[in-house]
């Protein structure tokens, strides 16, 4: 369906608004009270009961379920003066109840189709719960896996995050933006807080025009173009200005360049936290710059309410900035439906039909399987026979029921995933569980996990019972709220009890399968080194067990490639695949001063791209045509020679050897998954156009220079047949 267009009835309604009706628009709340109970009684939830019968509110959050938004939209659609139906937000970030893989997981599938198709089912439930707004995609950027939101994104690179922010927009907003089963998305964190120093949430950002230009933005462009109707801006700094106070991102990039229509809304309190930065004197200076560098609607601060009237008045914002503000947050709303029907999303049958529907448990369980890499598979020890007797599986998280829905889910029932034991009775009853050590002692999203780092007892029972084991599978990480926001680490290894355990069953039994759980990527050198097979499975969500079993059992043949590259050492890091090349990139002269460490390799452990397949695929014959410099060709013909059928993900990377500016040693242009049946072949193509071969220069202009390029394709990014070409002009 196409757009409609409602700007005359935006027309109408603004002149009905007076300056305090428009400011409450652009004011958003955080659920304060039962609305199916009574009204509330004490604190500050009564001012706020109070400003939503005003029509102070214009949007909330951390509010769902269709009884309650119902409830809470008949407050304002009654009893405000001009019924403005409010806009329920909250961060449906990989589904509502029923559960996907953490997106980073969904990354790794680099399946674009299941990825839309994740959010879709998201969107469906979370729309049945009377949600309008998910505060998703997150489509920041990031190369460091201390910052506990990499579990958020979509990884390391541009090019791959660009495609899924698109395909995650998509899914949330389908078709049809009024339609009872889509809602609005959110781009976020518009800009650059994926590259807080240290890996640190919330710390200090300091990224130069080419990093931000190139990196940075265009994901978040991407997502322009797909159509999300909202941003969210970010709670660092950027060149020094807070990115909620900067008019640069939000006005002449966003809303300029790239004419984005819909609305930006902070971050959480960020308006008024940049006092802290340092940047405003006070609440009201801070609303100011919020209000007139464009940030449209204020989450959680109470800055707007409290000042922006105020400032109108006394000239220091102009109004016609709170009419754009409004305007965009009312276009939202037209478009939802929500003037036609405020209660179009809280319906309680429908709620009851679509919550855990089975198609959505069955279109989780399809991601979690394509999320999941095969780090490492010597001997072929996977996938194991059927009837593969003498399994002992060891590990805390094997029983776990919790952790493996990851960090961010609000909606969802606590102990709802199908565990690893789980999913392994549906295959075989014949294997002993042993639990180890206790890894967690307590784990929430309000607290930081407990981790347990020094209590060993249970390794000797593990170790026991390993000793006479056919294989031992063992199921080791983090738990799911030791990543995500706010979750940042120093230390990215197995934690210390469970690599113990660890150590201690490799000393009697070699022929481990190593099932990992994490919402990072960890630095397990040793394992690499020693463990035969090596399962990368994240947080898998709702059907977990249900899709490793697919995948031990040989099922389903793995086809997931690392969104992230893994590092040896923590110190690596940040350590990425598309890094410049220095002017000491090599050992020439057979001294130190070259760019490296003295005490490890520069290279990761697993790089960007990697993931093995139960088969094997072999790349030959890679043509290179540049006849026609805007279009060029290049194919590559890939054989499964193994003899299963399997997926694989063609990659394509592209280094342009010397610019103005320096490029990248490689970068990501083109992938493509494909299935390939044992013993045959297939041809991929790829066409390069100026949107493959150029960059953004320093006055954010996109220019491509004539001259050589090379071009590598292959399976990850350091494995592949390699070509050139030069483009003249
Ligand atoms: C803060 C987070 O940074 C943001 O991503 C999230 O949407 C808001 N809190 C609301 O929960």
């Amino acid at each position: 369906m196409g757009q409609q267009n409602f700007e005359k009835q935006i027309d109408s309604l603004l002149n009905l608004m007076t300056l305090e009706e428009k400011v409450g628009q652009m004011n958003l709340y955080s659920g304060f009270y039962d609305a199916t109970g009574p009204a509330p009684k004490g604190g500050n939830a009564v001012e706020k009961y109070e400003h939503l019968k005003k029509g102070w509110v214009g949007a909330m959050l951390n509010v769902r379920g269709a009884e309650q938004t119902k409830k809470l939209q008949e407050i304002v659609v009654n009893e405000t003066r001009l019924g403005i139906p409010l806009l329920f937000g909250l961060d449906v970030v990989h589904g509502q109840k029923t559960l996907a893989p953490i997106p980073l997981a969904e990354a790794a599938s680099w399946d674009l189709q299941a990825i839309e198709n994740s959010a879709k089912i998201a969107a469906d439930e979370a729309a049945a719960e009377g949600v309008h707004w998910t505060f998703a995609p997150m489509v920041d950027i990031s190369r460091d896996a201390r910052w506990g939101r990499v579990m958020e994104g979509a990884g390391e690179d541009t090019y791959l995050g660009s495609k899924i922010a698109i395909a995650r927009v998509k899914g949330f907003q389908g078709e049809d933006l009024s339609a009872p089963n889509t809602i609005a998305a959110c781009a976020k964190h518009f800009a650059a807080y994926g590259f807080a120093e240290a890996g640190r949430d919330y710390n200090t950002v300091d990224v130069g025009t080419y990093t931000l230009y190139n990196m940075v933005l265009p994901p978040f462009k991407a997502a322009t173009g797909a159509g999300v109707k909202t941003f969210m801006n970010a709670f660092n700094i950027l060149n020094g200005v807070p990115a909620t106070g900067d008019a640069m991102l939000q006005r002449e990039i966003l809303k300029g360049k790239w004419n984005f229509d819909g609305f930006v809304v902070s971050d959480w309190g960020s308006v008024a936290e940049m006092i802290a930065h340092g940047h405003a004197k006070d609440s009201t200076h801070a609303a100011e710059l919020a209000a007139n560098a464009g940030s449209d609607m204020d989450m959680a601060s109470g800055s707007y309410l409290k000042n922006l009237t105020g400032l109108v008045k006394e000239g220091k914002v102009d109004e016609s900035k709170i009419d754009d503000a409004v305007r965009r947050i009312l276009r939202v709303k037209f478009e939802l439906g929500l003037f036609e029907d405020p209660y179009r999303y809280s319906d309680i049958d429908r709620e009851k039909e679509r919550i855990y529907h089975p198609d959505h448990q069955a279109g989780v369980l399809e991601m979690a399987k394509k999320s999941i890499v095969l780090l490492k598979n010597d001997g072929n020890v996977l996938p194991l026979d059927k009837d593969q007797k003498g399994i002992v599986v060891i590990g805390d998280l094997a029983d776990d029921k919790n952790s493996p829905l990851g960090s961010w889910r609000l909606a969802s029932d606590d102990d709802s995933a199908v565990s690893f034991l789980e999913g392994m009775d549906a295959y075989t009853k014949e294997y002993t569980f042993v639990q180890g050590p206790t890894a967690f002692y307590s784990a929430s999203f309000l607290q930081h996990v407990k981790v347990n780092e020094t209590d060993t007892s249970g390794i000797q029972e593990a170790v026991e019972a390993a000793k006479s084991a056919e294989v031992v599978i063992m199921v080791l990480g983090e738990h799911g709220f030791m990543s995500g926001e706010s979750r940042s680490r120093t230390t990215i290894d197995i934690p210390v009890v469970q690599k113990k355990l660890l150590k201690a069953v490799y000393e009697v039994n070699k022929n481990i399968v190593l099932v990992l759980m994490n919402g990072r990527p960890l630095t397990i050198t040793w394992e690499a080194e020693n463990i035969p097979a090596i399962l990368e499975t994240w947080q898998l969500g709702s059907q977990t067990g249900n899709a490793i079993a697919q995948v031990l059992f040989g099922d389903y043949n793995p086809s997931g490639k690392l969104p992230m590259t893994f590092p040896r050492s923590v110190g690596q890091v940040p350590i990425y695949y598309n890094h410049y090349s220095t002017g000491r990139p090599v050992n020439k002269e057979g001294n130190v001063f070259w760019s490296h460490y003295a005490d490890e390799e520069n290279s990761p452990l697993y790089p960007f791209g990697h993931g093995l397949s139960y088969t094997s695929f072999q790349y030959s014959d890679l043509q290179v045509d540049a006849t026609d410099p805007k279009n060029v060709k290049v194919s590559v013909s890939v054989t499964n020679t193994g003899n299963r059928a399997g997926e694989e993900v063609v990659q394509l990377y592209l280094q342009d050897p010397y610019a103005s500016i320096v490029r990248p040693v490689k970068e990501l242009k083109g992938f493509e998954k494909i299935m390939l049946e044992a013993g045959t072949s297939k041809t991929v193509s790829f066409n390069l156009t100026d949107k493959e071969l150029g960059f953004y220069n320093q006055q954010y202009e996109w220019v491509v220079e004539p001259g050589s390029f090379n071009v590598m394709v292959g399976t990850n990014s350091q494995e592949g047949l390699s070509g050139s070409f030069v483009v003249d002009q």
